[in-house]
């Protein structure tokens, strides 16, 4: 089974994601991960996250299996990873190294921006996940706080502004829920809650399958 799980920054889709996986005994990948992962290349070297040839190498040489996840996390990583992933040679170079990690046994859940509509259009379950931009920027400077990154939570609501716009207007791939995703709501959801209505939307679509 794949679970494509999109939505914008701070949506909560990582930590359902990941939850899901662990309910269905499925493989996770946080794609956004893998975009960060380049742009703090690049960063780390001195280089544009903007860089397109520079960008490229960079994704060609990545290895997942030793990302540091804490470090990717970082407000600067993030916006810089925004940049890097409206490169078309960048998201050609992750896209298969996307397919293969699902097509794995024993399935997995994705979650991003273009997962359902791009990498696996045809994901056996698609949930966009939303929440108010204000209610997403407080979730996400709670989080970097915890990561020791303190920033104003005005900051980061202007940082995840710039990034919806960035994200869902750009020509490749944009940030948007395909036509077949169930739209999940997480404004005045806790994780829990949300958990429990994402189960409930993987439960239906199973049920339609086995009665159809
Ligand atoms: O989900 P995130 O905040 O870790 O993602 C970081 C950036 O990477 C985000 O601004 C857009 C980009 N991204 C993407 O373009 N496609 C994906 N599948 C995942 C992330």
């Amino acid at each position: 089974m794949i679970i494509a799980i999109d939505g914008p920054a701070a949506s909560g889709k990582g930590t359902l994601g990941k939850r899901l996986a662990g309910h269905y005994g499925l493989r996770h990948l946080d794609t956004g991960l893998i975009y960060r992962a380049v742009a703090k290349a690049l960063l780390d070297a001195g280089h544009s996250p903007e860089d397109r040839t520079r960008a490229r190498a960079a994704a060609q040489a990545l290895d997942p299996s030793r990302f540091d996840e804490a470090a990717l996390k970082a407000q600067a990583v993030g916006a810089a990873a925004s940049l890097v992933s409206a490169i078309p040679e960048v998201r050609s170079v992750v896209l298969a190294f996307q397919r293969d990690f699902g097509r794995t046994a024993p399935g997995a859940v994705l979650d991003g921006r273009d997962i359902g509509t791009v990498i696996f259009p045809d994901a056996d379950v698609k949930i966009f996940v939303t929440a108010t931009p204000e209610v997403r920027a407080r979730r996400r400077a709670v989080e970097l706080e915890h990561g020791g990154d303190r920033i104003a939570e005005a900051e980061v609501l202007a940082d995840i502004r710039r990034r919806d716009e960035r994200d869902s207007t750009r020509t490749i791939a944009p940030l948007k829920a395909a036509p077949d995703a169930y739209l999940l709501d997480t404004t005045h959801l806790d994780i829990d809650a949300a958990f429990r209505a994402a189960i409930d939307i993987v439960e239906a679509v199973r049920a339609g399958r086995k009665r159809g």
